[in-house]
C-alpha cells in the first residue's frame, strides 16, 4: 500500500543547473507526498488536488512542518569523526600530520572501528544525510564496519579506504606498499561494491578508488589505480580525491604537488593523458564518477576539463575556512558548467548539517571580492545541497529532488521540536509578494535548521534507524 506524506514542501524540480535553480524552486504550503510501498514517489502535488487512486493511503501527517530532500554530502571522512576539534598548530599539512594521521591511525583497533563507524552513522541519521561520498579507513575491517554499519541503517554510501603509499612519519600505519594497496582496493570492490543490487545504477552502497591526494601516492601508483580504473569503471566504480585546497606559503600543499609532479596543474597529477613526460600512461580518473573535493585554486582551463569529463567538485565551505585554505571563487566556478556539490568535510569541517555548510557557503560567497560577491539565491542553496550532490554521484536518475519515478528519499522536518527554528519561521516579517515570502520562508528553514527538528530521514521510502 502507499502512504502519502502531508506537510510544507520545498524541492527543486527537473534537472536544471545552479544557475536555473530558482526557476525550478516548487513550494508546496499544501504539499502531498505520495510514495508507493517499494519507495517510489508516485504523486506529488497540493493535497487538495490528490487523486482518489490514493485515497486509501496511510497518511503521515506532517502539515506545520516540512518534506525536503534528503541531503546528499559529496566529502566527509568517516575517520574524522571525533577529529572536529583537532587544533594543529598550523594550516593543511601540519594539521594532518599533527592530528589527522595519529587520529586514523587509531582504526587499527577493531573494536574502536566499529565504534567510530556508529557514532558516524549516528550523526548521519541525525543530520539527514541520505546520501555520502565518504573518504575512507586506510583499514578494510573499518571500511567493513562502515559498509555494514550504512546498510543495517538504511543509508546511501560510496567509500573507498584511503590510499596512501608515502608519507610522514605519522602517517605509518596507514601506509601500504603499492601492490598491497592496488590488492585491497580490488578486494574491496568485489566484496562491496554494488553488493544490495549487484547494479551500480540502483545499488545503495557503492565503492571509490580513494588516494588520499596526490602526495600520499607516487606517479608509479597513480599510473597503477589509473589502470585499474580503466578496468572498473564501466561497473559504476568511483573515484575521490583532494585537488587544489591549500596555497599556504612556500612548502603548502599547491607548492608541494607542483614541485613532485613537475607540472604546473594539479589536476594533470590525476590525468595521465596531460601529465607530460611521466611514466604516468595514458589512463586518467576523471569522469562521470570522480569527485574532487575543495578545488579552491584551479585554473579555467582545469575548471573546464573537469566540467569536459563530467568530473565533479565537492565545494567544502566549513573546511576551507577551519584550514584557511581560501575561498573556491562560486562565480568563475560554477560558469565553467562543473558540478559544484557540497561537502561537510568532517573532521576539518565541523559541521555535519549540510545545511550548516550551506550558511557557510552563503557567507564566504557574499564576502568574496568585488565582482566576484554573491548573494546565494535560497533555491540555489537547496540545489548545491540535494540535487548537485546526486548529479555529482552520478545518481540523478534515482534521488536528488521529489520528481514522480524517483526514490523517495526525503526528510520531515518539524520546527516545534528546535524552538529557535520555530521562532524565526512564525516570525518571519511578511512581504506583499508571494515568491519573496516562499524564498524568504526556505531561507529561513535552511538558515535555522539543526538536527534536533528533523524527524524522519528515508531513503527509498523506509525510515533510516541510527545504529545504537
Ligand atoms: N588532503 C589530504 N588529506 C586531507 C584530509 O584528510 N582533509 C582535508 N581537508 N584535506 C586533505
Ligand atoms: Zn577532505
Amino acid at each position: 500500500m502507499s502512504t502519502t506524506y502531508l506537510g510544507h514542501i520545498f524541492h527543486v524540480a527537473g534537472a536544471p543547473t545552479v544557475a536555473d535553480a530558482r526557476e525550478h524552486l516548487v513550494s508546496l504550503p499544501d504539499g502531498a507526498l505520495v510514495v508507493s510501498d517499494t519507495g517510489t514517489i508516485e504523486w506529488i502535488g497540493a493535497a487538495a488536488d490528490l487523486p482518489s487512486t490514493f485515497a486509501g493511503a496511510s497518511v503521515v501527517d506532517n502539515r506545520g512542518g516540512y518534506i525536503v530532500p534528503g541531503f546528499v554530502d559529496a566529502h566527509v571522512h568517516f575517520p574524522q569523526t571525533y577529529s572536529t576539534d583537532s587544533y594543529g598548530g598550523g594550516q593543511l599539512l601540519e594539521w594532518l600530520d599533527n592530528c589527522i594521521f595519529p587520529a586514523e591511525s587509531r582504526l587499527a583497533d577493531p573494536e574502536f572501528a566499529e565504534r567510530i563507524a556508529r557514532d558516524f552513522t549516528r550523526r548521519r541519521v541525525a543530520a539527514g544525510t541520505t546520501a555520502a561520498m565518504v573518504f575512507g579507513s586506510a583499514f578494510p575491517h573499518a571500511q567493513d564496519a562502515l559498509f555494514r554499519t550504512t546498510r543495517d541503517a538504511g543509508l546511501r554510501v560510496v567509500s573507498g579506504r584511503g590510499i596512501q603509499t608515502v608519507g610522514p612519519e605519522s602517517a605509518s600505519a596507514l601506509i601500504t606498499g603499492e601492490a598491497e594497496a592496488l590488492a585491497l582496493v580490488r578486494d574491496e570492490i568485489e566484496r562491496w561494491h554494488a553488493v544490495d543490487t549487484g547494479d551500480a545504477a540502483t545499488a545503495r552502497i557503492q565503492v571509490a578508488i580513494v588516494p588520499r591526494f596526490s602526495l600520499s601516492v607516487t606517479r608509479e601508483t597513480l599510473r597503477a589505480l589509473g589502470e585499474l580504473y580503466d578496468e572498473v569503471r564501466g561497473a559504476g566504480v568511483y573515484f575521490h580525491s583532494h585537488l587544489s585546497e591549500n596555497d599556504s606559503a612556500e612548502g603548502g600543499e599547491i607548492a608541494a604537488v607542483k614541485a613532485v609532479y613537475e607540472t604546473e596543474s594539479y589536476l594533470d597529477t590525476y590525468d595521465g593523458r596531460f601529465l607530460a613526460g611521466s611514466q604516468m600512461g595514458g589512463s586518467s580518473l576523471l569522469g562521470r564518477r570522480s569527485i574532487f573535493a575543495h578545488a579552491v585554486h584551479c585554473t579555467d582551463d582545469e575548471l573546464a576539463r573537469l566540467a569536459a569529463t563530467g568530473s565533479s567538485i565537492a565545494h567544502c565551505p566549513t573546511s576551507q575556512q577551519f584550514l584557511g585554505s581560501g575561498t573556491m571563487p562560486w562565480k568563475r566556478t560554477t560558469a565553467s558548467d562543473v558540478t559544484v556539490a557540497l561537502g561537510s568535510d568532517v573532521g576539518a569541517g565541523d559541521e555535519w548539517l549540510i545545511s550548516r555548510v550551506l550558511n557557510d557557503a552563503f557567507k564566504a560567497h557574499i564576502s568574496e571580492p568585488d565582482d566576484a560577491s554573491v548573494s546565494l539565491h535560497p533555491a540555489e542553496l537547496l540545489f548545491t545541497g540535494t540535487l548537485a550532490g546526486a548529479r555529482a554521484l552520478d545518481m540523478e536518475e534515482r534521488f536528488g529532488n521529489l520528481d514522480v519515478g524517483k526514490d523517495a528519499d526525503f526528510l520531515l522536518i518539524d520546527p516545534e521540536r528546535w524552538e529557535p527554528l520555530a521562532m524565526l519561521l512564525a516570525g518571519r516579517v511578511r512581504s506583499d509578494d508571494e515568491q519573496t515570502d516562499t524564498d524568504r520562508e526556505l531561507f529561513a528553514l535552511l538558515m535555522g535548521l539543526r538536527e534536533p527538528a528533523i524527524s524522519g530521514v528515508y531513503v527509498q521510502g523506509t525510515r533510516a534507524v541510527a545504529p545504537q
